[in-house]
């Protein structure tokens, strides 16, 4: 049995060098999405859901098909990890029968757990705490629009959410600057500043109320949603603290004359976009969303290979 097995349960289990090598070979992957690729064949990969997904749950499924393989797409309330079973069971059945185990659930210890039991990689494909492929993905557009990742300054403005933890992470292993314009409260949790700082001592993490001051000179911008999925009870009080966080002509403005706007989507128009600079940068907005399929298909390759 194999004892050592990688798994991507958080952003900060890449290294620089782990990271610099998946977003190169999503970059092959992309040149020639269907070259074949054996590292599935007659294999399968489950995929569990506890929240809503277009582009993770489509985009793995497309991927892993063009691996050669197949996935089984489980919703949570089927299996229920803790109350009909718990995560240790689950963890070594799977194992059993498939080569890794995506998950999107709400408690990031919930992959955690799952990791620790299992003997397959384990995927977190987004968690209340973080979203590492989306970031890989978007990571890979700043690169491939750029030509470079090091040096740049990616703004993200709105809530401190899940996403942007992941973000600040990936930021810190490809040398980018990054700025969050957050309301009070609504920072990232300084655990991930702590962690990035630590992991990139030389670049700089700014967290600020003003968006205005995170955007300044920014090569990227990137906003996600004020409402996070699970958060819907809370949706009219964020609508009124996050009113000011929105990427519109203004911001735009203060950002590089260069500068791109990025939106992990589902967006909400007329909130924490402008229709108007969502169209401008629809471009690349769906090719962001495009690299999903490419950078997970990456990701699981180097998993896969251990
Ligand atoms: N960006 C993203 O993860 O989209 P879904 O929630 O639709 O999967
Ligand atoms: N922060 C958002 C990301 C959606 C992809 C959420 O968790 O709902």
């Amino acid at each position: 049995m194999k004892t050592h097995k990688k798994s991507l349960v958080s952003m900060a289990d890449f290294s620089k060098e782990d990271l610099a090598s998946i977003l190169d070979l999503t970059k092959r992957i992309k040149s020639k999405p269907l070259s074949k690729s054996n590292i599935l064949k007659n294999e399968s990969v489950a995929l569990i859901f506890a929240k809503p997904s277009l582009r993770t749950r489509v985009s793995f499924e497309v991927g892993v098909n063009q691996l050669g393989g197949s996935s089984i797409t489980i919703r949570m309330d089927e299996i229920s990890i803790g109350s009909r079973e718990n995560v240790e069971d689950i963890a070594k059945v799977l194992s059993k029968y498939v080569k890794a185990i995506v998950i999107r659930t709400y408690e990031q210890k919930q992959i955690s757990d799952l990791d620790k039991y299992s003997t397959v990689p384990v995927i977190n494909a987004l968690s209340n705490e973080e979203h590492p492929c989306q970031i890989v993905a978007d990571l890979h557009t700043i690169k491939e629009t750029f030509g470079k990742l090091a040096g740049l300054k990616i703004a993200y403005i709105g809530d401190g959410n899940n996403v942007a933890q992941s973000l600040i992470i990936g930021a810190a292993l490809s040398d980018m600057n990054i700025s969050l314009g957050c309301p009070e409260k609504y920072s990232p949790v300084p655990a991930f500043i702590k962690l990035a700082k630590k992991i990139n001592p030389k670049i700089k993490i700014e967290i600020v109320k003003d968006p205005k001051v995170a955007a300044k000179n920014a090569d990227v911008l990137y906003t996600d949603v004020w409402t996070s999925m699970g958060q819907e009870k809370e949706f009219k009080k964020r609508k009124k603290i996050f009113s000011n966080y929105q990427i519109n002509d203004g911001l735009l403005k203060i950002a590089h004359k260069n500068a791109i706007v990025l939106h992990c989507l589902p967006a909400h128009k007329g909130q924490e976009i402008t229709a108007k600079v969502f169209d401008q940068f629809s471009e690349v907005i769906y090719r962001q969303a495009e690299n999903r399929l490419h950078a997970q298909k990456a990701i699981l390759i180097r998993l896969l290979e251990g």
